[in-house]
């Protein structure tokens, strides 16, 4: 059994701080959010998490949540998880890093801690940034006093109970030894495989696989639009190169492209650093701006059967970034609804979790039922949500780019984006 702090009580941090509590292990969060403090110490997810609040229940006595660093005095491991945002749109925001290595260092014991990076930060940042911070604030030296490690979480929102549990691969970033045997101790009861690599490697394997990720997106969605104006459908396409095993079929939906809090960010924070370095990156520029231009490729499809959308109601289905979860965090929702407005249409939405926090978004369209969105003049479909699999699409003028079978089977005109 460990003694461990969780800085940060994000998505990242209460997954992994409930998972190592579900190990065994006694968990403490720190966050500065009064709010999530109250919800986590009434075992209530702060954040919507599929089974989260089943292992928080389950769990509850093995974790509390509090704003007072003191308590990281009697911890053996300290993950930071804060948030690494955009800054400008293009390099990271260290800030809350830096404030959360400060108040770290300052609460560094005489026994050995290990301080371990979770939050995705630019390779290099740990030794160069954090390691100065931690040492100034606890008078100590990292890999002697204290133990400093990376450790790239991999966990995608929606599922991040579940791949907390099942990873594909646990990445450690080490320079010591004892960090080394404490990380490895706090893995074991994973069976997947582990990497030991060098502190940048480890952070820059994270940006690596977000970046290859966003990629493959970005090429499906480059070659589904090629498919769509030969009329071929690209999902077939992608499920016959899939097949080849260097190239793996998952991953490979065409669509209207990716958001989240995670691809955006860290690709033109990593684009960003090239260019600091006089290197050009020209592919993951392209990957960006393709990604930019994708949604409105439905705009075009609805102006082909409605040219003129003025004065138009036009319903969308779904503002969630991706299914299952509440997160909007550059969702393709908000360039479509922009748009559709600039147009001059009228907008009616549904979600089925993530209207509260559009709403902040865009206060001024009309939230409503998936039902009443079906009598719209069109509809739009921008997340996948499970239920819009069974709505009922018959008669009606649908723009899909999610690849709604039942949409394409039932609607009396369809467009699919890439198909
Ligand atoms: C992503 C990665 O998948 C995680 O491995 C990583 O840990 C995480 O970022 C992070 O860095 O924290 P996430 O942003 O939660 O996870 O979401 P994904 O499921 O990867 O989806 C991202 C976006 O890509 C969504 O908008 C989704 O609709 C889109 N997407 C995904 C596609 O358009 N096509 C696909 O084939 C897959």
């Amino acid at each position: 059994m460990m003694k461990i702090a969780i800085i940060g009580s994000g998505y990242v941090g209460i997954v992994t701080g409930i998972g190592f509590a579900e190990l065994g292990n006694h968990i403490v969060f720190i966050d500065i959010d009064k709010n999530k403090i109250d919800k986590i110490n009434s075992s209530q997810p702060p954040i919507f998490e599929d089974g989260l609040e089943g292992l928080m229940k389950k769990n509850n006595g093995n974790f509390y949540a509090t704003n007072d660093y003191e308590v990281i005095q009697d911890t053996n491991v300290v993950f930071i998880c804060v948030g690494t945002p955009s800054k400008n749109d293009g390099p990271i925001d260290l800030n809350f890093v830096k404030d959360a290595s400060k108040k770290i260092g300052r609460n560094l014991k005489n026994n050995f801690q290990v301080v371990v990076v979770k939050s995705t930060v630019i390779p290099g940042t740990t030794e160069e940034i954090i390691k100065p911070i931690l040492e100034k604030e606890s008078g100590k030296k990292a890999f002697k006093d204290f133990g400093l490690a990376v450790n790239p979480e991999f966990l995608r929102e929606g599922n991040a109970v579940h791949d907390f549990f099942n990873p594909d691969r646990i990445v450690i970033g080490v320079k010591d030894e004892e960090s080394k045997s404490i990380l490895e101790k706090l893995y074991s009861p994973f069976e997947c495989p582990k990497l030991t690599t060098d502190l940048k490697t480890a952070e820059m394997i994270k940006y690596t696989s977000n970046a290859f990720l966003a990629t493959k997106i970005s090429f499906a969605n480059e070659i589904g639009n090629i498919c769509k104006k030969l009329g071929i459908d690209s999902y077939k396409v992608f499920e016959g190169v899939g097949l080849d095993h260097r190239i793996n079929p998952e991953f490979f939906r065409a669509g209207i492209g990716f958001g989240g809090s995670c691809f955006p960010k860290d690709v033109r924070a990593l684009i960003s650093k090239a260019e600091e370095l006089n290197e050009n990156p020209k592919l993951l520029k392209a990957v960006m701006e393709l990604n930019e231009e994708q949604p409105l490729k439905l705009i075009e499809l609805l102006k082909k059967h409605i040219p003129d959308l003025g004065g138009k109601t036009i319903g969308v289905l779904g503002l969630a970034f991706k299914p299952n979860t509440d997160d909007v965090r550059e969702g393709r929702a908000v360039p479509i609804i922009r748009t559709l407005l600039k147009e001059g249409a009228k907008v009616i939405a549904y979600d089925p979790k993530a209207v509260k926090n559009f709403k902040k978004l865009f206060p001024e369209i009309e939230y409503t039922s998936a039902e009443k969105v079906l009598e719209s003049d069109a509809i739009l479909i921008v997340t996948e949500w499970e239920e819009f699999k069974n709505l009922d699409y018959n008669g009606k003028i649908v723009i899909d780019g999610r690849r709604i079978e039942k949409a394409k089977e039932e609607a009396r005109i369809y467009e699919g984006v890439c198909w």
